[in-house]
């Protein structure tokens, strides 16, 4: 608990600039994410200040509209040649890294993927992005009973918690009538493969 107060005082700026572009419930959504993320952190293995960082910035982008976010992509190439455009779920992950980088001069790269790829996951996710990916889900503020499972099973296999949350997400998106996207089932399909192979 010491050290979660010492990384939080260290990225107390940060934490300013992010409260200040989100609604008071998303702020807390932010802190809940970080929290865990950092609890995940020691768990696995992974800097617990770089799994705090991820979670602080993830959202940061999250109410910025989407027309907003688009042009900036758009105009800043910050997409590869052949990147597909990240659908409007996706977009916000791909502006947060932007916002990190150009303005809170977050540089590590590891860190700007996990707020990149937060929303999907990808295939062939790092082990802090697997963190932020499963904390977004997980954090002590979410109250859906799915939560409290994939938290569990994050604490004993990362891997199979990934896909347990992914499985949550894409039923969710089935029975809510929604487009579902097609990474989130390209990184289902990889993380099943991968635990039947091991
Ligand atoms: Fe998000
Ligand atoms: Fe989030």
């Amino acid at each position: 608990m010491k050290d979660a107060v010492k990384v939080m005082q260290k990225f107390d700026d940060i934490k300013k600039f992010v409260q200040g572009v989100m609604s008071e419930k998303r702020f807390a959504h932010t802190m809940g994410v970080a929290e865990e993320a950092s609890r995940l952190a020691g768990i696995w293995d992974v800097n617990p200040e770089k799994a705090y960082l991820a979670g602080l910035i993830h959202d940061v982008a999250k109410e910025l509209p989407y027309s907003d976010a688009k042009r900036i992509i758009e105009s800043s190439g910050l997409l590869d040649d052949g990147d597909a455009f990240p659908d409007s779920v996706a977009l916000h992950g791909f502006m947060a890294a932007h916002i990190a980088k150009t303005k809170l001069n977050i540089t590590d790269e590891d860190v700007l993927n996990a707020a990149r790829y937060h929303t999907t996951g990808r295939v062939g996710m790092s082990v802090l992005e697997k963190i932020i990916y499963v904390a977004d889900f997980t954090e002590q503020g979410r109250p859906y009973p799915q939560a409290k499972e994939v938290r569990e099973i994050s604490e004993r296999d990362l891997d199979a918690a990934v896909l347990r949350e992914a499985d949550h997400v894409i039923k969710f998106i089935i029975d809510s009538g929604r487009v579902l996207c097609t990474t989130t089932v390209e990184v289902r399909n990889s993380f099943l493969n991968n635990s039947k192979r091991g």
